[in-house]
């Protein structure tokens, strides 16, 4: 029992309440933790729950869905729809947005996430998540495709789900990043991590490097002088991490700093990058900010860019506030032709390996 301790819910009636819309706001976050409570569960049984394995559909991106995806976004759109605080939904497992219609009630926000994050990771029985952000719904009428396309600043509240060894769910409403612990006897989701701050450097850096003959120079300049350590520019050792799950990569991060990055890549010309915009980096980067942290796709900062599609992709890199600044120069310097790539003295004039 946590008597004394703070919830959820007081936590929003004290924080959130007061504001326009507010109190609607904190009753829209009480149905996300519903959602995520059940989406918990659900994970947590594992194969005794029947749900593990693929399914022969394939989602909007192409991506063949698990069991889980489908059955956390029916989660979601549920409770969203029975909730009436919401006008509209739209999701990484939802082709197009999806108008709430009588006789449901329609309410002051717009829902955009992405139900199970790390699918991947599932049958390994390795960490997952669910990230969620909520915007402003049009003042009149039901919401079109365009209503979703906002940039990331005018996100009313974001966070994520953590399903690990612990629940965790870390949220902001734009005064700061908090984090709430499952008490699962009880079914209360607790106060543990209040005004989380991300340290501003970092000894950690986080990247999928079977991607790296994809890679900009910029991004293979700062992880080359990484891995060199204390025999490279930087002259200390980095220690590297990668989990394929982003919302277990961001919450690390949050608990001891690091930088993650999904950089731009020629994998495939026709995506700028591997995750979604509207309910990945969005919500990633408000809570990061929150944090202390940084946001950028290299060369913008990711809550200023201008959405032109629900499922868009770009570029992330995010995490601790120097490291990030460091890499936002390398590809400055990059673009203005005066950059100092990184060579190992390894393979130099006088190297060990020079062919
Ligand atoms: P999702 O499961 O929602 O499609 O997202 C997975 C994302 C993200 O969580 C992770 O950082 C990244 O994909 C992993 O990609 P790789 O498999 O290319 O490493
Ligand atoms: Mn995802
Ligand atoms: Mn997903």
């Amino acid at each position: 029992m946590h008597l004394g301790r703070k919830t959820l819910s007081k936590f929003l009636i004290e924080n959130v309440s007061g504001s326009r819309d507010g109190a609607s706001l904190a009753a829209l976050l009480v149905d996300v933790a519903a959602a995520v409570k059940a989406i918990a569960a659900l994970s947590a049984k594992g194969a005794l729950g029947g749900a593990t394995g693929s399914l022969e559909s394939v989602n909007v991106q192409g991506e063949t869905q698990k069991p889980l995806d489908v059955l956390s976004n029916t989660a979601f759109v549920n409770t969203f729809q029975m909730g009436g605080l919401v006008a509209g939904v739209a999701s990484e497992e939802m082709d197009e947005p999806f108008p709430i219609r009588a006789p449901y009630v329609r309410g002051p926000f717009l829902a955009v996430f992405d139900p199970l994050d790390g699918s991947s990771n599932i049958d390994a029985n390795v960490s997952v998540g669910s990230i969620f952000s909520i915007l402003h719904a049009p003042e009149q009428g039901e919401p079109q495709t365009a209503d979703y396309l906002q940039p990331g600043q005018h996100q009313v509240a974001a966070g994520y789900a953590l399903y690990g060894p612990a629940t965790l769910l870390v949220l902001t409403v734009g005064r700061g990043t908090h984090g709430f612990t499952l008490d699962r006897e009880v079914g209360n989701f607790i106060l543990t991590h209040p005004n989380i701050q991300i340290p501003a450097d970092t000894g950690e850096f986080a990247i999928n490097t079977s991607n790296e003959r994809f890679w900009e120079p910029p991004v293979t300049r700062y992880v080359s002088e990484c891995k060199a350590g204390k025999t490279g520019p930087r002259e200390r050792d980095f220690n590297m991490r990668w989990i394929a799950s982003m919302v277990a990569e961001v919450h690390r991060i949050l608990m001891r700093g690091g930088i993650f990055m999904y950089p731009r890549d020629t994998k495939d010309p026709g995506k700028p990058g591997r995750l979604r915009l509207l309910y990945e980096a969005n919500p990633m980067g408000f809570v990061v900010e929150q944090a202390g942290g940084r946001a950028s796709t290299g060369r913008e900062r990711i809550l200023d860019l201008a959405p032109t599609q629900v499922h868009q992709r770009v570029p992330v890199i995010l995490g601790s506030r120097n490291e990030v600044d460091r890499l936002v120069r390398y590809h400055a310097e990059y673009d203005a032709g005066t950059d100092k790539p990184y060579e190992s003295p390894l393979f130099s004039e006088r190297g060990l390996y020079r062919p």
